[in-house]
């Protein structure tokens, strides 16, 4: 019964200590991403989010260039509310002349509708994006949809914006739909653990106390035929 109760208090500690231990896993994740994301964005020569105007302007398609829109590792094409989500694209100059690529953007719309914008999403712009001819090449795109959006199915709408001889032409690279799901909707490895060990804590206690009651009602039994023995003779 003793090595009973120190299981009990084991699992208990084990279940205190638990989520400080996942805080501390959280926090070095998000710091090794933004280390990534950095390394990434100086190869490609991003130059940020916003800082150069490639005009408003609606382009037509270069002849010759094919997109292609790839969400890695992410089938579903799930994008978590208020956060980051890359998606690539790939581009395919099959033109005369080499092509610069200047800016990706993209916005969120209403499926049922497309002139019911939802929001527009930060635009990345290159300064050394260029794709010689007969030659493809592919750009990362991170993007993040409001936190406050009301999760499920939305329209993506995604733009490249490029130049060949100093002439501005716009791609679409995507346009259909996004499934947005809540933060922290999904059950982390952890929390599963957790609920695991807190399951595992209340059977063992109803064993406890099943034993005890089983114990005492032995105790309970004896007493009687004690009892009824006294009594007979
Ligand atoms: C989104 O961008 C378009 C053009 O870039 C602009 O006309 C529109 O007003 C913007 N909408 C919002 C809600 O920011
Ligand atoms: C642009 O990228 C090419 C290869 O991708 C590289 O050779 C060149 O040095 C880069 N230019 C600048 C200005 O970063
Ligand atoms: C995207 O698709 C919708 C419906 O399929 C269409 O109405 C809309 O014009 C398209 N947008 C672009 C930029 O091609």
């Amino acid at each position: 019964m003793e090595t009973k109760a120190i299981r009990v208090f084991l699992f208990a500690l084990l279940l205190i200590a638990a989520p400080f231990l996942q805080v501390a896993r959280g926090q070095s994740d998000s710091e090794v991403d933004t280390s990534e994301t950095v390394e990434e964005s100086s190869d490609l020569g991003i130059v940020g989010e916003d800082v150069q105007d490639f005009g408003d302007g609606n382009f037509s398609p270069a002849p010759g260039v094919d997109t292609i829109c790839v969400f890695p590792k992410n089938s579903a094409k799930s994008v978590t509310a208020g956060e980051e989500t890359e998606l690539l694209v790939g581009l395919k100059n099959d033109g005369e002349s080499s092509l610069n690529v200047i800016a990706i953007k993209a916005s969120v719309h209403l499926p049922f509708d497309h002139n019911l914008l939802v929001q527009n999403l930060t635009a990345q712009t290159f300064n050394n994006g260029s794709v010689p001819a007969s030659a493809q090449a592919t750009f990362p795109y991170i993007f993040a949809v409001s936190k406050f959006l009301q999760p499920g199915t939305f329209d993506l709408v995604g733009t490249v914006y490029y130049e060949i001889d100093q002439q501005p032409y716009q791609s679409t690279f995507y346009n259909g739909t996004i499934e947005v799901v809540e933060a922290g909707a999904f059950l982390s490895i952890e929390s599963v653990f957790l609920v695991t060990l807190g399951f595992a804590l209340l059977v063992l206690l109803g064993l406890w106390i099943h034993g005890q009651i089983q114990h005492l009602s032995k105790v309970l039994k004896l007493i009687c035929e004690i009892v009824l023995l006294l009594t007979h003779s």
